[in-house]
């Protein structure tokens, strides 16, 4: 990743107030090379979370400025199952409080691959590592869980399944509970004149659990609520949401836990 790159996400995690959390909200967003199969939101630069036409987008607009930082994901050089040891040692939290939904946003696309590297080598970005582990409300870890995983590009862009479900992957947590992808740090999109925050959206679900789709923001993002301009049942600020990252050796890095109710 460029200096300038790498100072813009340092920075940019810099201002973080909310730390260790994961859950947060807010819609999806997308935009793909095709028509979106999910509601009819276009496909070659339209976003909106709540699925209407991003008459708000301005092609030049502030992506250069709202897009954090990548670097590429051919670069990832991190072992999720290192991750994953590490959070075997943690103890488990006293209380599980069901995560919180979010906006799905227009462009689920069912049918994604089974696969933990949801960036191709060349995909553009800073490597991305998220780990964490699926509970019940008991706060008993569930395996088995399937963890459906979609996200924007460098750009703010979604794809869809003719391209190879690029950005996107289903992940299953093993016998512990535990999860963990690699990616690249999605970008962000304008939205109705501002920007909405990077985000990666979740639909995970598990045999007599209630399923939950929601949304996972990053710490320090400026743009999380009260700044966030998608108001059609996005709710970026949920501390629980909002995952602080850490670079290790070049991948950015973070933690992830979802509790699904009963
Ligand atoms: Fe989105």
């Amino acid at each position: 990743m460029s200096e300038r790159t790498r100072r813009d996400v340092l920075s940019w995690m810099a201002v973080a107030t909310t730390t260790g959390g994961l859950l947060g909200c807010g819609g999806g967003s997308s935009s793909t090379g095709g028509a979106d199969a999910a509601g009819g939101a276009r496909l070659d630069g339209g976003h909106d979370d709540a699925g209407r036409d991003d008459a708000g987008r301005d092609p030049d607009a502030d992506l250069a400025d709202a897009a954090p930082p990548h670097r590429g994901a051919a670069d990832a050089a991190s072992d999720t199952g290192a991750a994953d040891a590490a959070r075997a040692d943690a103890a488990p939290p006293a209380t599980c409080d069901p995560t919180r939904p979010d906006a799905q946003g227009p462009f689920f696309q069912a049918g994604a691959p089974a696969r933990t590297q949801l960036a191709a080598d060349d995909e553009p970005g800073d490597a991305l590592e998220i780990s964490g582990v699926v509970r019940g409300p008991d706060c008993a870890p569930l395996a088995g869980a399937l963890l459906d995983v979609w996200q924007a590009d460098v750009n703010g862009d979604y794809h869809d399944a003719g391209a190879d479900y690029r950005l996107r992957g289903q992940v299953v947590t093993d016998a512990e509970g535990r999860y963990a992808f690699r990616s690249i740090v999605p970008g962000r999109y304008p939205l109705g004149g501002s920007t909405r925050p990077a985000h990666v959206h979740f639909m995970v679900s598990h045999p007599g659990h209630r399923p939950v789709t929601t949304q996972m923001y990053f710490a320090g993002d400026p743009f999380l609520a009260p700044d966030d301009p998608c108001t059609a049942g996005c709710d970026s600020g949920d501390p629980a949401r909002i995952v602080e990252l850490t670079d290790r050796a070049g991948v950015m890095t973070g933690t992830f836990d979802i509790t699904l109710g009963a």
